[in-house]
């Protein structure tokens, strides 16, 4: 059993969904998500924290299968550069790992961030600017788990060029594209994960990680 389970049902549910969540590539059924579900994990993507309410992302839904193959193949010559820096194991390793699921998905989302909405002075990142991109990393994060929650899969795609991607849909400087979501149906979620699975790397313990600052009368207890 594992211990949130003690806690209530609702605070249960969601600590549930955040270790049920898992990055898919492999489990995408082939079948397209719901339109009303799709706007409830858009809807809470869009609730997500932005630095001064900025609200800096916006939603772009590719479900054409002509424009999912296009882009597949753009990431499939990404991969191919990537694996072409790897040597002996490393690369061994790599190769049958599958980085992305964009067809299988039946529907991507490029998360897009624009720096100019709200204006000038956006309170909280004067100082420090990636808080745009930050807040972008966080409604994306909003759909990832509201999707774990409908038990719909998704996989965040890195593999492109910015330029490629802006192209694509349409978008100009300073607007960028913050990553490709593959969303849809799944068989099921992985209990492991992709990268551990296939021997890439392993998950760092949660005492790796965590550094106290607290008085040594506290830390002595
Ligand atoms: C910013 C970001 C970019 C990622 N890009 C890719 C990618 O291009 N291809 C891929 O297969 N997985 C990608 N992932 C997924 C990670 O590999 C995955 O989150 C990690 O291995 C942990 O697995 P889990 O999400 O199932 O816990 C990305 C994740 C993040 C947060």
């Amino acid at each position: 059993m594992e211990w949130f389970n003690e806690l209530p049902d609702d605070v249960a549910t969601v600590y549930h969904n955040i270790f049920r969540r898992r990055d898919v590539r492999r489990e995408f059924s082939g079948e397209v998500i719901d339109r009303d579900m799709l706007m409830r994990v858009l809807e809470a993507a869009h609730a997500a924290p932005s630095v001064g309410l900025t609200q800096p992302w916006d939603f772009h839904i590719v479900q054409d299968p002509a424009r999912l193959a296009e882009f597949a193949q753009h990431v499939g010559q990404c991969r191919d550069d990537f694996a072409a820096k790897l040597d002996g194991e490393r690369k061994d390793t790599f190769n049958p790992i599958r980085i992305e699921g964009i067809e299988a998905a039946g529907t991507g989302i490029v998360v897009t961030y624009d720096p100019t909405r709200g204006g000038t002075n956006i309170l909280g990142r004067d100082t420090i600017a990636d808080t745009g991109l930050m807040s972008v990393a966080l409604a994306i994060q909003n759909l990832w788990l509201a999707a774990t929650a409908e038990g719909i899969g998704m996989g965040w795609v890195s593999f492109y060029k910015e330029e490629f991607l802006a192209d694509f849909i349409g978008v100009e400087a300073p607007v960028r594209p913050v990553g490709w979501l593959c969303l849809g149906p799944v068989t099921h979620l992985a209990k492991e994960r992709d990268l551990e699975a296939f021997g890439w790397r392993k998950g760092l313990p949660l005492d790796a990680v965590v550094h106290w600052d607290i008085a040594d009368s506290v830390a002595n207890d």
